[in-house]
Parts: C-alpha cells; structure tokens; sequence
C-alpha cells in the first residue's frame, strides 16, 4: 500500500489517538515479563513482573488466588489428555463434550436453580442473554455503573436502553412507571457487585420492583460469585433472592482464576438460550481443558470457605486504613476498593509512581468510569498477608503525599 493512500485511509485515526492522548485517556498494554525463578507464578501469584520490576499486584481480579492452584492446572491437564486441546465445533454441532454437562449439572445444584449453562466468558453471557430475551420495541431497564458488556447485549438487542441513576430506586421506579406498557418485555438488570466501586445492589428492592412492574430481573454476580454467600454461589443466594432473580449470570475469570461464564435460571429460559443465543449458537465452544478447570475452581470455591473469609477480612481492613487517612474511596464490603482521584492524568501519574515503589495498580479512567472519577482501583486476594498489605499501604500513603503536592 502507498504511502499517501495509507495517510488518507488512517488519518482519522492517527487524529482519535492524539486527541485520546492529549486527554490523558490512551491505553496501552503492558508486557508481563517471566518471572526470573523456575516454578514462580506470574500474574497469576501476588508477584508480577513489569518493565524489569518486581510489582506487588493488587490490580488483579484473582480474588480467592485460585488462578495459579496446581489442581486447577492438573484438572485442565488431565481433560486435554482426554478430550484434545480445542472443542472442534459449537456446542450444538458436535463441540459439547460431557464435561459440559457435568460442569453444568454441578453448577445448578450449587446455585439451587433448574439449569445451567457455560458461555465462553462473561461478556458473550451478557451479550447472548440480553440479545436473545429482549427484542426491538421491548425495554431494559439497567443501572448506569452496569459493565460494558451489559450495555453492549442491549445495544445488540436493540430494545429501548433506560439507565437509571446508580442504585437510585426512585429513579428506576419512576422510569418502569413511565415505560409500563403491557406490550413490552420488561428486563431490569444490575451487577451484584459494580466492577469499579465495590459497592452492592439493593437486590431485595429490585426483587420487589420485579415482582410489582412485571419485569424479568438478570444480575450479573461477576465480581460476587465465589466471594458471596455461604458456599461462594454470591450475592442473591446470600440474601436468599436465588429463586426471585430470572437470571443469574456469572464468571470463571475472576475468582475462580480461570475463564469462561455461566448463567443459571429455570429449566426453559436456559431451552431457549440454547435455541436463541446467538453468541452461544454461532462460536465454537470452550475448550474442555477450560471447562475442566472452571469445574475444578468450583469445587474448591464450594468446599474452601476459609478463602472467603480471609478476603473479606482483609478488605475491611483495608478500607478501614484508607479511610483512616482520609483517602477517599467507596463504601463498601467487597476486594475491590477504589481510591478517587478525579483526573485522568494525575490519576496515570498515580499509578506510576505506585509502579516504583514497588506496587501494581491500575488506573481507571474513562469511560470505564464516569468522567471526571478516574481512580485507582485496588483489588486484594485472599493470598495476600496483612504484612504485605500494611508494607504496601505505606507505599501508598506515602504516595498520597506526593500526588497531592505535584498537583497543587
Ligand atoms: C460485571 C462484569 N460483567 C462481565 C464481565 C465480563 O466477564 P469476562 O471477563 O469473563 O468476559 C466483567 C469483566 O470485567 C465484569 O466486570
């Protein structure tokens, strides 16, 4: 290709990405580098490695620390024996090994729910549910801090889009009263927890807006499965809600440390997943190696509540240090705990300068969040020590310090 055809083809997105740069709102990845000693994790333990650096990650969403466990690794090593390394197909051509249905079986019983089923990762569940159950002319109702992959699944489903102010009950009320016409389907939709503050729905109250306006109710446990509840199944069966939400979706990525989603719901809903799902339908399906890892990581997640429990501890107290010197952050109970900053550029600045004493963590910026609320976003692991933690709170303090005397 000439020189001058490619100016005129690309012009207009070399100009998106200075203008993203000049806003301090490019990204980029960055290489996670071996670790220098044989058998040590990488970003799957508390260590990574970056730019030539030991970092202590709290940046992760490997909040129970199964991602480097050696019998997830043995699960998935004993099914690709088995069954080959990819699934060969869709679920519905001949890509549905069994260990699909056990993985599936097990999860429904664990969520106390009819069925199961397994998407390829959490952003194809919100995708494949929302397209398929809602239609043109119908109406979603979704909180606005919802994961992208939510907005994206209505988006796709191209059903009317009514984002009602975070958590805000009133305004949620008022936008089903104002849209209840009894020709729509109606679908309210929240994560259990929210990705980026940390905070919980009030599930309980929009069980009771379901039941009032007639609406169907998905929430997305991502950041809440394997945390929540008596046996890790999350935030509705720790409220005791698992049999009022229509849908109940989650991942394998985050605390279970391995990849893939599922979705559990009444025997029919999941029927006509399988017939209307496009994402499910039209993808090959996972790898079995994955699904028996997933599996693994639910086992351990059902069995191992001590994990869970060191998590939550550590959080409080964590939240409790910050607020002890006057960081501002969020309310709230679970690993992820954000630290407000506000701009977006002092924001990168702060993660940067973590980044040399010795800590990963990211900043997130718009429009992951809202304008103007770019933050640090740390997120602990069961496998962390309070010592760790109190070494790196230091860091961070003395951080604090800093940012705030360049920006003055
Ligand atoms: C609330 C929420 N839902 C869905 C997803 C997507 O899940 P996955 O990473 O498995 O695609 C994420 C990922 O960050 C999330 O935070």
């Amino acid at each position: 290709m000439s020189e001058d055809s490619r100016i005129s083809r690309y012009d207009w997105m070399e100009a998106e990405l200075s203008e993203r740069e000049s806003r301090a709102l490019y990204r980029e990845m960055k290489n996670l580098e071996r670790p220098p000693k044989a058998g040590e994790l990488g970003s799957a333990g508390k260590w990574l490695y970056k730019g030539g650096k030991r970092l202590y990650n709290l940046s992760s969403n490997n909040y129970l620390g199964l991602s480097g466990d050696p019998r997830i690794a043995q699960a998935a090593s004993r099914a690709q024996e088995q069954w080959g390394a990819g699934a060969t197909a869709s679920r519905l051509v001949c890509g549905n090994h069994g260990c699909y249905r056990e993985l599936e079986e097990d999860l429904a019983a664990w969520k106390g729910r009819e069925a199961a089923l397994v998407f390829a990762n959490g952003y194809m569940a919100n995708l494949g549910v929302i397209s398929a159950l809602m239609r043109r002319g119908d109406a979603v109702f979704s909180d606005r801090l919802n994961h992208a992959s939510i907005v994206d699944g209505i988006i796709l489903s191209r059903a009317d889009h009514f984002r009602y102010r975070h958590n805000d009950l009133e305004h949620l009320e008022f936008l089903l009263k104002k849209h209840d016409s009894p020709a729509q389907r109606k679908l309210i939709v929240t994560d259990a927890v929210f990705s980026m503050d940390g905070d919980a729905a009030p599930l309980h109250q929009l069980v009771e807006l379901r039941n009032r306006y007639g609406a169907l109710l998905m929430v997305d446990e991502a950041h809440s499965g394997g945390i929540r509840g008596p046996h890790g199944e999350g935030l509705c069966h720790e409220y005791g809600l698992h049999e009022q939400v229509d849908v109940i979706m989650g991942t394998f990525s985050k605390a279970f440390g391995v990849y893939g989603a599922y979705v559990c719901a009444d025997r029919v809903l999941i029927e006509y997943l399988v017939n209307a799902s496009r994402p499910l339908i039209y993808s090959t399906g996972l790898p079995p190696m994955v699904v028996a890892a997933a599996h693994e990581a639910l086992r351990i997640v059902r069995s191992e509540r001590e994990r869970r429990e060191k998590l939550r501890e550590l959080s409080a107290w964590f939240r409790q240090q910050m607020h002890a010197w006057g960081l501002p952050s969020i309310p709230g109970e679970s690993p992820i705990i954000p630290w407000l900053i506000g701009d977006n550029a002092r924001a990168l600045q702060t993660s940067s300068m973590l980044a040399e004493r010795g800590i990963s963590a990211v900043a997130i910026r718009p429009p992951t969040v809202p304008d103007g609320e770019a933050r640090i976003r740390f997120s602990l692991m069961a496998t962390h020590t309070r010592a760790e933690l109190a070494r790196a709170l230091e860091s961070i303090r003395a951080v604090a310090g800093e940012v705030q005397e360049v920006g003055r």
